[in-house]
């Protein structure tokens, strides 16, 4: 279809209907860096460029749909948020966001810590070199197998999430003649302010011990017991893409209320406390995420408040963020198919992709940004919505958003902020190959998760 050939339709945006949308962006052709990777300008053609490289170049080498990571700024995040909690706490990437064995190295390199919640993404993690005491190992049903591999290979430890669990560990440790270092993830009854399905503090859910009743107590004097185990400390994730604080600092507060328990009941200061992760990043231009060093610092306040009034000694904190160090480091790109403009209502945008490379919008109703970043555009905007080619009515990846008018079958759009729990979640419906991700930087760009291919999936399916 040509530009001008498309049927008449609410092309412009003076028709509006209900949704999820503010009004449209002064200047579409502006990529905002609130919610782009750092490195992502447009160049002297307009074309979209990350690391130094043209989208369209990126598009004719790798193919459409695929993610591209800036790993300047992926190992800038990292370096930030190392750095913000200093050589007294350990920051813990938590590899479930997004993990490959470039991911892992450039990690180590920059001097973080991994935390990983499966057989596979441990075996990620140490073949690409991450040393076993960096790893913290957790899962809400780890498999006695797992758990064998995690003490042979010497993780630094094991979040322990269920009674029964305590005892697996403590016998597969015995059995191997080892000592675990292990934490015991506690629900402290925190209601975070985000998606149902990625809240983990209050009590009505799959994760961890109950504060409430005594259970973590007990947990406690559980693990204490036994000979295979050292308890360093105790554990809380309260959710994710947080942005309140307030959440965090009940958290801290019920956690250092259990190590003063702990203290009185068994003269034992536990020595370490995590506090999981979830600070939320900007999807779109509206959301406001805290810098890694005013976080670590109300983080670091917190503690040190609530252990004085309690008389403990400040344990070692860490944290384990995941999607704010990889979240905003990547964008999807999108080769544009068709498009149909409804009248009075919006135009469908179908691209190459969809909810295979991105759950998030059907799964937890979440927000994106997209542009057109194969060029730039003086036609107005245009309400869009942009979907898969799944067969799905609810293949959507970004609900409502403005393009300009003359978006084009052939152009291409970026959706930025892809970096965490996309390719992570992504999956084959329809029997869709998964995209490749690719690194970007200094004018280079190289695969390190290749596309999955049509033999690939005919290679599982063995008839
Ligand atoms: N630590 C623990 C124990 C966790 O369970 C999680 C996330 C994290 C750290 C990292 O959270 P982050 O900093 O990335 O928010 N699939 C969902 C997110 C699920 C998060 C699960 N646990 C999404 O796409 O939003």
């Amino acid at each position: 279809m040509s530009r001008s050939a498309h049927p008449a339709g609410p092309r412009h945006a003076d028709v509006l209907p209900e949704g999820h949308y503010s009004a449209p962006p002064a200047d579409l052709n502006v990529l905002d860096p609130k919610v782009w990777a750092r490195t992502v300008a447009r160049d002297a053609d307009g074309v979209a460029t990350v690391g130094g490289v043209d989208v369209k170049t990126l598009a004719e080498q790798h193919g459409t749909p695929a993610y591209f990571l800036d790993e300047a700024d992926f190992r800038s995040r990292a370096r930030a948020w190392r750095d913000a909690f200093g050589s007294d706490a350990d920051v813990f990437y938590a590899g479930k966001a997004f993990l490959s064995r470039a991911v892992v190295r450039w990690l180590h390199e920059e001097g973080l810590h991994l935390d990983v919640c499966s057989g596979g993404e441990l075996a990620t993690a140490l073949s690409a070199g991450m040393p076993a005491d960096r790893i913290a190992f957790h899962g809400n049903n780890k498999s006695t197998q797992e758990i064998r591999r995690a003490v042979e290979a010497g993780v630094g430890r094991i979040v322990l999430d269920s009674f029964q669990e305590i005892v697996r560990v403590a016998h597969v440790a015995q059995e191997l003649g080892r000592r675990q270092r292990v934490q015991i993830r506690v629900t402290v009854g925190v209601e975070a302010h985000t998606h149902e399905f990625i809240a983990t503090a209050h009590e009505d859910q799959k994760f961890g011990v109950p504060l409430a009743g005594g259970q973590a107590a007990e947990a406690v004097r559980r693990a204490l017991r036994l000979d295979g185990l050292e308890l360093i400390g105790i554990h809380s994730h309260i959710g994710s893409q947080i942005f309140d604080m307030s959440g965090f600092e009940v958290a801290a507060h019920r956690v250092v209320g259990l190590l003063r328990d702990i203290r009185d009941e068994h003269g034992v200061e536990l020595p370490e406390i995590d506090l999981g992760g979830g600070l939320g990043i900007a999807y779109t231009s509206g959301d406001d995420p805290r810098e890694p060093h005013e976080i670590a610092k109300a983080l670091t306040e917190i503690v040190t408040r609530e252990c004085e009034a309690a008389k403990l000694r400040t344990p070692r904190i860490s944290v384990e963020p995941g999607r704010a160090i990889v979240g905003p480091t990547a964008f999807t790109l999108y080769e544009v198919g068709t498009i149909k403009p409804l009248d009075n209502l919006r135009t469908y945008v179908s691209v190459d992709g969809g909810m295979s490379d991105n759950i998030r919008t059907a799964l937890y109703d979440a927000e994106y940004s997209v542009a057109l970043v194969s060029r730039t555009s003086d036609a107005g905007p245009m309400l869009a919505r942009v979907v898969g080619k799944h067969c799905e009515s609810g293949d959507i990846v970004v609900k409502d958003a403005f393009l300009p008018a003359d978006l084009a079958p052939g152009d291409l759009i970026a959706v930025p902020a892809t970096g965490a729990y996309c390719r992570s979640m992504a999956s084959n419906y329809n029997h869709v190959p998964r995209p490749p991700v690719v690194a970007v930087q200094d004018g280079a760009s190289r695969v390190i998760v290749r596309r999955e291919t049509e033999e690939d999936l005919l290679r599982l399916d063995v008839g």
